[in-house]
């Protein structure tokens, strides 16, 4: 060993002690001809001095030093002098007299200083992750994910449940995303897609008799990527055999208070509370609402229908029925909203929600609601309004007119943003949730036909299964999201076991028969093969970690995350490979960008 302590562990009661470290220089200091080094790894840091007892060589190397260097230091541990202690480290107390200096290795001059408080652009950071992360918060996330999922396979173990591979190179499996492809070079022409989830393996293995599976899988999906989502990530899966939704959803709570008692040092109490899809959408805007603070939704369609100004009274009667008028109040806040600041917020929800505009009022100090659309209410219609969004002086409303998607849009948007901006948030609050009962089935416009709303999979609540055939939007889903502080952490179904009902659901899928087998034959076989009544779900590692962490940003919680277009900063992937390799695959590349 080149070292007998780490940086992080020496403590008032290792005085007298001599001991060798090892580690970076983070700082070396002359202090008239005392020299000090702070010398920093994982653990921590630890202040080394050199002042007696050591040779001038010795000083003169240590006055060489540079930021990141790497050395080894042997000495004595020694208490620092009364006024010098440094409360903000755990190794404040003492310092190291150093004896004896090697340099084992020498750094060329850092992008930039791991423990500085000033960070350089993200891009930066990516090149030059191994700097990146060594830093003491990079560090600190790394070791909580490790918790986390030492937690989980503790947890499960317990539960007995077994920890089974599934193959990387695999058959498309159809979460919604576009698949990872992998050309064959010995069936040129074919390809493996890489796994958006492990969901058609685990379904198997339950019909292979290995009733509780779990997996910490990597997934990969081809799709847009936001601060919350990568192209590779990781989901904690599981698959349950003889089991309803209350079983999977005890078992995640109980995770859940796992983690955060042995992760964070957290009491939650039980049970999570549990909201049906509609009632987050009617109070929220969103299957993801976050519970840390209010401003809910209100509908005003029925006042809308019978007003002259033309938005609402439009929306309010569209001829589909699908119109609506919502809004939400942000207490308190029409004097932070300036014409400006609201011009652009009507920017921002046209552009990012594709708004046709924002209606708003402001409450004034007699309570009457003021704004340039004003003049198109009667006075009983505005108190109506104001008595509907208990609005009261200082208050700041704000209207969305449209058809019901487009009004969950733009209030989740503008509630998040606005939360935000006046800080109703808790930042230390966890906030937990289920949403449950979504619908089966949404209708794409786009392609004009019905898409799994999860996954082709799911099953339908068996209450509805009548109306598979006729009103398909009428179906619930035996479905259950889990949400943290606004964010979908997990995501699971009961599952369909009987290959009848999964050949009607392929059928209205729009999946013809031959489609249909040639895709997923092998499960629509097995499951004639004796399937179990199954069910599951998959958590998003990387986001649980992050909202475990406080932080906001996917990238912070991945050793080696790719950036917004999907690509490695530091390796340099996705890459151009050699002509040979390209002929072996019988692959001929056909765009106009090839350099
Ligand atoms: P789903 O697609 O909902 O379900 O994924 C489960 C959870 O994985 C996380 N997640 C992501 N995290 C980071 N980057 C991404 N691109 C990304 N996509 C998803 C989310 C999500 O809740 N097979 C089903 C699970 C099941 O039915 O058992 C599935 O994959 O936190
Ligand atoms: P207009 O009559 O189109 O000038 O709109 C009058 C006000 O209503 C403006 O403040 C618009 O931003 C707003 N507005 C227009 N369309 C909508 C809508 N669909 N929902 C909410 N407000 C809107």
């Amino acid at each position: 060993m080149l070292r007998t302590k780490t940086c992080g562990e020496l403590r008032r009661e290792n005085v007298g002690e001599g001991v060798v470290l090892a580690g970076w220089v983070d700082a070396v200091r002359d202090h008239s001809g005392i020299l000090f080094i702070n010398l920093r790894d994982r653990y921590g840091l630890t202040q080394i001095v050199f002042s007696q007892g050591i040779t001038n060589e010795q000083l003169d190397l240590v006055r060489s030093l540079h930021p990141e260097d790497v050395v080894q230091v042997s000495g004595v541990v020694q208490l620092r002098p009364d006024g010098i202690v440094n409360k903000k480290i755990l190794t404040g107390e003492i310092e190291v007299n150093g004896e004896r200096i090697t340099v084992l290795n020498r750094t060329q001059v850092v992008p930039f200083q791991p423990t500085s408080p000033e960070l350089p652009a993200e891009e930066v950071r990516l090149k030059y992750r191994y700097i990146d992360l060594r830093r003491p918060v990079m560090q600190r996330t790394m070791s909580l994910r490790h918790r986390v999922t030492k937690v989980m396979r503790d947890y499960f173990d317990e539960l007995n449940f077994v920890e089974v591979e599934t193959p990387v190179l695999g058959k498309s499996t159809p979460e919604g995303a576009r698949d990872y492809l992998v050309p064959s070079r010995i069936s040129q022409g074919e390809f493996y897609a890489l796994p958006q989830s492990p969901q058609l393996y685990k379904q198997i293995l339950m019909i292979a008799g290995y009733d509780r599976y779990f997996q910490i899988a990597r997934c990969f999906r081809d799709e847009d990527l936001r601060a919350d989502r990568q192209p590779e990530f990781t989901q904690i899966d599981l698959e349950m055999s003889f089991i309803e939704m209350d079983d999977i959803i005890e078992t995640i709570n109980n995770l859940m208070v796992r983690l955060m008692r042995d992760v964070l040092g957290r009491e939650l109490l039980l049970p999570i509370p549990q909201m049906s899809y509609d009632e987050a959408m009617e109070r929220f805007g969103h299957d993801a609402p976050d519970l840390r603070f209010g401003m809910e939704l209100v509908d005003l369609t029925d006042i809308a229908k019978t007003v002259e100004f033309r938005v609402f009274h439009n929306a309010a009667t569209m001829s589909d029925g699908k119109g609506r008028v919502r809004a939400i109040n942000a207490k308190g806040a029409a004097e932070k909203y300036s014409r400006k600041d609201i011009d652009g917020l009507n920017s921002w929800v046209i552009e990012q929600f594709g708004a046709k505009g924002l209606a708003w009022f402001k409450v004034d100090a007699e309570g009457k609601l003021v704004s340039p659309i004003a003049k198109n209410f009667k006075e009983e219609q505005l108190r109506m309004i104001a008595e509907r969004l208990d609005a009261e002086s200082g208050d700041f409303l704000l209207f969305s007119a449209d058809n019901f998607g487009t009004t969950c849009k733009v209030l989740n948007g503008l509630r998040r943003r606005l939360a935000a901006e006046l800080g109703l948030i808790d930042v230390g609050e966890m906030n937990f949730c289920w949403i449950v009962r979504f619908p089966m089935f949404d209708w794409d416009e786009e392609s004009g036909r019905w898409v799994a709303m999860h996954h082709p999979f799911t099953a339908p609540l068996q209450s509805d299964l009548g109306y598979l055939e006729t009103e398909p939007d009428k179906i619930r889903a035996e479905a259950y999201d889990l949400v943290l502080n606004g964010f979908e952490v997990g995501g699971g179904t009961i599952r369909i076991h009987d290959s009848q009902t999964q050949s009607r659901v392929f059928e209205l899928l729009g999946l013809s028969i031959e489609t249909a087998k040639s895709q997923f034959g092998f499960l629509l076989e097995a499951l004639q093969f004796g399937a179990p009544p199954h069910g599951g779900i998959a958590l998003g590692l990387d986001r649980l970690v992050m909202l475990f962490a406080g932080l906001d940003n996917i990238r912070d919680c991945i050793a080696f995350p790719k950036t917004a277009k999907a690509t490695d900063l530091m390796t340099g992937a996705p890459s151009n490979v050699a002509q040979k390799q390209l002929d072996e695959l019988a692959i001929k590349i056909n765009s106009p960008d090839r350099k």
